[in-house]
C-alpha cells in the first residue's frame, strides 16, 4: 500500500497505472470503521486498484467545534486500510488541497441542498461539493463509492457529476450497521454509555415507520414518530421526513411510481446522529 500526501505524487502514481486500470475511489475523513471498509470492499471487487483519501475537510463543517473534535486516528486507519488491501491512500493537508484559500465554491445542486441536512448545516453541501470535485480532479477515478448513510450527500454528488458531465460512475452503497441496528459512524465513539445504549431506538423506530407507512399516510407516520420520540427523554428528534428519493422533496401524497425514503436526525446528548430507510 502506498501513502501519498502530495497531489503531484499521487497523480503521477495513478497516471502511471491508469491506461490499463479501472480506478475505484473512496473519499473519507478518516476515523475509519466497518462502514467505510464495506465501501472499500465493494470498490476492490469492482476495480483493479482502490484509492482511499483521508482528509478532514474544513469547509464542510458549519461548527468549528465539530472540526476541532473530529476524531483523528491515522495510524489505525492506515493499518485497517492495509488489512483490506487498499492500494493507494491520499492524505493531504488543508494547505495542499486548498493552497491559501480554504473556502467553498457555491453550487447549485438542483434544490437538493435546501432539504433536511441543508436546513440545519449552513454551507455544508457547498463544502462537500468543493472537496469532492477537487478530489475527483486529482484522482480521476473510474468509479467513486459513497454510503447511503449520507443519502442526501450521495444524491448531491450524483447531481454534481450529472450537471458538470464528470465521467465518473457514482456508486451508492448500503448502510452498514452495528449488531443492534445503530448505523456505524465515527461519532458513535463519542456517545456516553447511556446514549449509546438507547441509540438503537433510532433504527428501530425507522423500521417500524416503514411498516406504518404501509397503512398510514405520511403525516400520520410523521406524527407517530414524533410521539415515539416524546417518550424517549435521552434522545431529541431534530427532524423526521418522508421524501422522494430523487428530489428529496417532502412527500405530498403517495404515488406508486415514486420511491420514498424516511430520513431522521437525532441528538443523543451533544452528538448528532443521522439515519434513513427506504420505504
Ligand atoms: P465520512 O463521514 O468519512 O464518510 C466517508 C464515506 O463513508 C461516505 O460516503 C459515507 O456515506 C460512508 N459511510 C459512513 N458511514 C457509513 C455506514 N455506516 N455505512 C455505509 N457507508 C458509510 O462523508 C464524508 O466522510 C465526507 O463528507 C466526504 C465525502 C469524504 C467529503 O469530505
Amino acid at each position: 500500500m502506498l501513502v501519498f500526501a502530495k497531489i503531484k505524487s499521487v497523480q503521477q502514481k495513478i497516471e502511471s497505472l491508469k491506461n490499463e486500470t479501472n480506478v475505484g475511489f473512496v473519499p473519507t475523513m478518516g476515523a475509519l470503521h466497518q462502514g467505510h471498509l464495506s465501501l472499500i470492499a465493494r470498490a476492490k471487487k469492482e476495480n483493479d486498484i482502490v484509492v482511499v483519501s483521508i482528509f478532514v475537510n474544513p469547509t464542510q463543517f458549519d461548527k468549528k467545534e465539530d472540526l476541532i473534535n473530529y476524531p483523528k486516528t491515522i495510524d489505525t486507519d492506515l493499518s485497517l486500510l492495509k488489512s483490506v488491501g487498499c492500494d493507494i491512500v491520499f492524505t493531504p493537508t488543508a494547505e495542499e488541497v486548498y493552497a491559501n484559500n480554504i473556502q467553498s465554491t457555491s453550487f447549485n445542486f438542483e434544490g437538493l441542498e435546501h432539504q433536511m441536512e441543508g436546513k440545519f448545516r449552513t454551507g455544508h453541501f457547498d463544502g462537500v461539493g468543493t472537496i469532492v470535485k477537487r478530489l475527483f480532479d486529482i484522482v480521476k477515478p473510474t468509479k467513486a463509492y459513497f454510503g447511503e448513510k449520507d443519502f442526501q450527500q450521495l444524491q448531491i454528488i450524483r447531481s454534481m457529476v450529472k450537471q458538470q458531465q464528470i465521467p465518473i460512475q457514482i456508486i451508492g452503497c448500503d448502510i452498514y450497521r452495528e449488531n443492534d441496528g445503530l448505523a456505524m459512524s465515527s461519532r458513535n465513539t463519542r456517545l456516553t454509555k447511556q446514549h449509546r445504549a438507547i441509540s438503537p431506538f433510532i433504527y428501530k423506530t425507522l423500521k417500524q415507520a416503514k411498516i406504518e407507512f404501509g397503512t398510514k399516510n405520511a403525516q400520520e407516520v410523521i406524527d407517530w414518530v414524533k410521539n415515539e420520540f416524546k417518550k424517549q427523554p435521552l434522545l431529541e428528534l431534530e427532524y423526521f421526513e418522508i421524501a422522494d428519493e430523487e428530489t428529496l422533496l417532502p412527500i405530498k401524497s403517495k404515488n406508486s411510481s415514486k420511491k420514498y425514503r424516511a430520513f431522521i436526525a437525532v441528538f443523543a446528548g451533544k452528538i448528532r446522529l443521522i439515519d434513513n430507510i427506504s420505504l
